[in-house]
């Protein structure tokens, strides 16, 4: 279990890393160092892919960290919004990524913005990276339906680097696994989901989900999966 709130948690790692080590920053490191060029480019591509990204785009980032990713997803469309918890990571975002009015970020929880955002008819695409695993169960449930209830021109949403509980076993080492530790939002990894346990939950909020896995040149593909959320049966 963490030992303090999350956001407290990024707050303190973003005091606790250079200025310009983005990825650092978001945990985004293999072995300690952050990963490649080539490994985010990877990233950007699948998500532009699973949402259908067009220029005419305006994408919703949920949960954007310190905007690193997004702004490479947002160069992408006609712009977008990131939501984020951590003050510190909004802050670098502001600082190093913001260009409003076609790239803003904003400080909240997730589910509180998906409740009450006064304009969610001008997104039209959504993504949530290597994030909703770190919802409480209710909270993931709530975020699938407002998604789905109040922003009605999203047609398409990319939940991406979901950890895959049918994959536990290539990811924990030998004695490495707590039982119920894949249950627990608040662990390093967050909650683990079978595509079907995630499909369930996204049709309740009237979600179709697909599923998708990134090559097997990217450092998480072996226990990680993308799903992509679409409306209708
Ligand atoms: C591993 S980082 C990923 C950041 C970014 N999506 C990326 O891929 O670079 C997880 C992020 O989820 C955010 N987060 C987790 N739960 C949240 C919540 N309930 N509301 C807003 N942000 C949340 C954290 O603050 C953190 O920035």
């Amino acid at each position: 279990m963490m030992a303090k709130p999350l956001n407290e948690m990024y707050d303190e790692l973003v005091r606790n890393c250079a200025p310009d080590d983005f990825w650092g920053q978001v945990k985004r490191t293999v072995g300690g160092k952050p990963v490649s060029e080539e490994q985010v480019e990877m990233i950007v591509e699948a998500v532009a892919a699973a949402t259908a990204l067009k220029p005419e785009d305006c994408m919703l980032d949920l949960c954007c960290g310190n905007g690193a990713l997004s702004t490479r997803v947002f160069a992408l469309c006609a712009g977008g919004h990131g939501v984020d918890f951590s003050e510190q990571l909004i802050n670098v975002a502001k600082e190093h990524f913001e260009d409003a009015p076609r790239e803003t970020y904003q400080l909240s929880d997730v589910v509180e913005f998906l409740k009450t955002c006064s304009d969610p008819g001008r997104f039209t695409k959504a993504f949530c990276y290597g994030s909703f695993q770190y919802l409480p169960q209710v909270m993931a449930g709530e975020f699938l339906a407002e998604l789905n209830q109040r922003f009605v021109s999203v047609s398409r949403v990319c939940i991406g680097n979901v950890p895959d509980k049918e994959r536990m076993k290539a990811f924990f080492r030998e004695g490495a696994y707590v039982e119920g530790i894949e249950d627990q939002h608040d662990s390093a990894i967050g909650i683990w989901r079978t595509r079907k346990e995630f499909s369930d939950l996204a049709a309740v909020a009237g979600w179709r989900t697909e599923f998708r896995t990134l090559p097997e040149g990217y450092y998480a593909s072996h226990y990680r999966y993308d799903a992509i959320l679409s409306r209708g049966q």
